[in-house]
């Protein structure tokens, strides 16, 4: 008998995938779907391409509730997540040769999807505070009036976790205001603070309104599998406008159907609690062990929220180097390099900490700090 393939992979600190074990709420949705399937309520196409109302109803109250600001139904576009949401409001706001703006680094994939509209991207680099607004004001200046979109994840970054302040996001909001551009600001992670809730969405910001269009997701939250996130327009008539772009008619009436009725049952707001509260935990848990075994040469920060902690190595080392050495012993972290326009330096780390167990978030930890020193020599 040949003997099953191991992997050599113990401790995956790489994916940036939620605990679906722990998180999902699997009977609540499998009643829900039964019950959508059985009633004959959600077997048809949706029919309405802004998404089903029901579901845009209870997504609007969790909005209304949860931000500072009151949300319509009819401001809302049901879609297959935030990535589709990001490219329906790409494809609406951009001609092809227009430039999109981009945190450097960014959520990798975003990037693909936002060449996908033909567009030219250009990447402002992050600050401790939220994007560096000096060198998009650069941008600005090289690309006038051809910068029409600065895509933005304002709340627990992809792969930073770092929190753009309010100065900057209202900075960030006037700029557009004087230049013309749309800002879309992706909130993934807006919900999944583990001590305090972070500042208000770039939309508080807008009094004038009229530039800030914010996606939303359940993948991070619920289960990714629905395939289900939204985009919350500025106004009515902007919803109707990017609705015209939605290249998957309407959204799953099945999934959509699923998570209205939970929201409706008042199940969100303590699955977000119970979300927090295990990834928080886990967290702690990353940090704990990375404060005991990281050279004090590595630079890092603890995350307040989202999935990731991102470390800097010096500038003589190679992430590359350290993840060959890590990979050998079982430990695997994505390169930052590969979150860069353009690539960039190779000193990045990204950890997640949402799919592994707290023992084995040690151990991982433990490993990648002695291949850190290994690769130092
Ligand atoms: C910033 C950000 N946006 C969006 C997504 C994915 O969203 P969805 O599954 O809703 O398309 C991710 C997942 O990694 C992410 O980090």
């Amino acid at each position: 008998m040949t003997p099953p393939k191991s992997n050599p992979i113990q401790y995956d600190l790489k994916t940036g995938y939620p605990d679906t074990a722990a998180l999902v709420p699997h009977e609540k949705l499998a009643a829900s779907a039964q019950q959508l399937i059985l009633s004959d309520a959600a077997t048809q196409y949706a029919g309405d391409l802004f998404g089903p109302i029901s579901a845009r109803e209870q997504i609007a109250q969790f909005l209304t509730n949860n931000t500072t600001q009151a949300a319509q139904p009819d401001q809302l576009v049901l879609t297959a997540g935030a990535i589709a949401a990001t490219d329906i409001v790409c494809r609406a706001v951009t001609q092809p040769g227009d430039v999109v703006v981009v945190e450097n680094p960014t959520f990798f994939y975003m990037m693909n999807i936002l060449r996908m509209s033909h567009i030219t991207l250009a990447a402002a680099p992050m600050t401790p505070q939220g994007i560096d607004l000096d060198a998009l004001a650069e941008l600005v200046a090289q690309y006038g009036p051809r910068l029409k979109m600065v895509y933005t994840i304002p709340s627990y970054h992809n792969p930073t976790g770092i929190n753009a302040t309010p100065e900057n996001r209202r900075r960030l909001v006037e700029m557009a205001h004087e230049h013309d551009f749309k800002i879309v600001e992706d909130t993934t992670y807006q919900w999944l603070y583990f001590d305090s809730p972070p500042p208000p969405l770039c939309r508080h910001y807008d009094q004038q309104g009229g530039v800030v269009i914010s996606i939303g997701s359940f993948s991070k939250t619920i289960m990714p599998s629905l395939r289900l996130g939204w985009i919350w327009a500025d106004s009515i008539e902007q919803a109707r406008q990017l609705v015209a772009f939605k290249g998957d008619a309407a959204a799953s009436a099945l999934t959509a159907g699923m998570v209205g009725s939970f929201i409706g049952q008042g199940y969100y707001e303590a699955q977000l609690e119970h979300a927090r509260s295990h990834y928080g935990e886990r967290c702690a848990a990353l940090v704990t062990a990375l404060h005991e075994t990281l050279p004090e040469w590595v630079e890092w920060q603890a995350p307040e929220g989202g999935y990731f902690v991102w470390l800097t190595l010096p500038e003589d080392l190679q992430a590359e180097t350290v993840l060959r050495i890590s990979q050998a012993r079982g430990a695997d972290f994505m390169p930052g390099r590969a979150s860069f326009l353009n690539g960039a330096e190779d000193r990045y780390l990204r950890l997640c900490f949402t799919v592994m167990e707290p023992e084995h978030l040690r151990a991982g930890a433990a490993i990648i700090a002695d291949s850190i020193r290994a690769a130092r020599g």
